[in-house]
């Protein structure tokens, strides 16, 4: 390697690399090869190639191509094998050395890795066309619904009464369609949060009274507020509908005749800190967390809740737990999820609003509450 930018990039490339020199031999390899290879570079500098590296496909015609042409090579889904342990299947990538006659270089991806990444990012796009796929069935189903509801009730004017039962059936079993067209629809319309200060005991407090006075009336709900916590940045409705959202998953979770118990805790945690993947980091101090002593995530679907159209209830759509982490993460927040048999915690996690400090903040707004 000449410049010591190279040998850095050398060094630090992920990927196995080796150098292939014009007979064929081990040139130079980096530290991801000497690991994938097990042996060290100075030893297997010099040594032939292919008595290392074990690849179960006709390579040497084509790679004599590629070096005579000077274009690239790619192999992909190759057993590759090195002696010491069981072939994996790898892409090869080979390309003819820039400046060096003759010479090759090659990099060896275990499909493992190449195949776990694409993976993860086509389950994303899977689930937004799903959701796109969704949003358009639903805007073309809900105006033939609505002809159908009507024409049931027109119908049920000139029936026996003994029938009626059947039309009653058809508008009910179609409002229900339409209601779940249109929480699919509420997801596509899902704007940017308009981020704001916001008191969150005020969002608990408001989803707390709507959650008893509807689906959560069989649940007993116990508030356990840190009432020194500052105010956070986010979007005061939106955030709400993400607590409606957990309380109902709490409440449809419990026994509906023996009821059970939310409690709505609100925390600070000073060093909570979300780092992303391009290094940089996010404070999220303000904790929120709903907690049920329920039966618990279902285990078949426990990795998958946050997926829309994963639903582990006989009538859910799925789609709850998917909005919820749209609008956390839309706010730079983070959702997470502890449950076993009895506790399941939802904990969410928010930014703080901008300004004032801490005590500052939890004191004026004391002050406010006194005048
Ligand atoms: N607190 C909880 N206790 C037990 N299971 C839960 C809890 N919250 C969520 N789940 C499980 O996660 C699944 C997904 O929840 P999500 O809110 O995304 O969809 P849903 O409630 O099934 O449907 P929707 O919210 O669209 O009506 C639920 O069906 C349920 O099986
Ligand atoms: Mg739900």
């Amino acid at each position: 390697m000449s410049t010591e930018a190279d040998s850095m990039i050398w060094s630090s490339l992920p990927v196995p690399a080796v150098l292939i020199d014009e007979n064929e031999r081990i040139g130079d390899l980096n530290p991801a090869a000497e690991g994938f290879l097990n042996n060290s570079a100075k030893w297997l500098r010099g040594q032939p190639i292919w008595d290392r590296l074990a690849v179960d496909a006709p390579l040497e015609e084509s790679l004599a191509r590629a070096r005579e042409q000077g274009t690239p090579l790619f192999v992909n889904d190759v057993d590759v094998g090195t002696g010491s342990r069981a072939p994996v299947v790898c892409n090869l990538q080979i390309a003819p050395l820039q400046g060096r006659p003759g010479w090759m270089v090659m990099l060896i991806s275990p499909r493992e890795l190449a195949g776990r990444m694409t993976q993860s990012n086509s389950v994303k796009s899977a689930a937004k066309s799903a959701i796109g796929m969704a949003e358009m069935l639903a805007h073309e189903i809900k105006n033939p619904l609505a002809g159908i509801a009507g024409a049931a009730q027109l119908l049920s004017m000139s029936l026996p009464k003994d029938d009626l039962e059947l039309t009653d059936l058809i508008v009910a079993e179609t409002r229900r369609i339409v209601k779940l067209l249109e929480q699919v629809e509420q997801f596509g319309n899902l704007s940017p949060p308009e981020l704001q200060p916001v008191n969150l005991h005020d969002v608990l407090d408001r989803a707390r009274r709507s959650a008893g006075l509807g689906f959560g009336a069989h649940m007993k709900i116990i508030e356990d507020y840190d009432p020194s916590l500052p105010l956070a940045q986010g979007d005061p409705d939106q955030l709400l509908q993400v607590v409606l959202n957990l309380l109902k998953n709490a409440s449809q979770a419990a026994d509906p005749n023996k009821g059970g118990t939310i409690r709505l805790h609100s925390f600070y945690e000073h060093s909570f800190r979300l780092r992303r993947a391009d290094g940089s980091g996010q404070s999220l101090p303000l904790q929120i967390e709903v907690i049920d002593d329920g039966p618990g995530l279902p285990d078949d679907i426990r990795g998958d809740i946050f997926d829309p159209f994963v639903s582990g209830r006989e009538n859910g759509t799925g789609l709850g737990l998917a909005l919820v982490s749209k609008i956390i993460s839309d706010h730079g927040g983070w959702i997470s999820v502890d449950s076993v048999p009895g506790r399941t915690v939802f904990r969410i996690s928010l930014p703080r609003a901008p300004g004032a400090s801490a005590k500052h903040t939890a004191q004026s707004r004391a002050k406010k509450e006194k005048s």
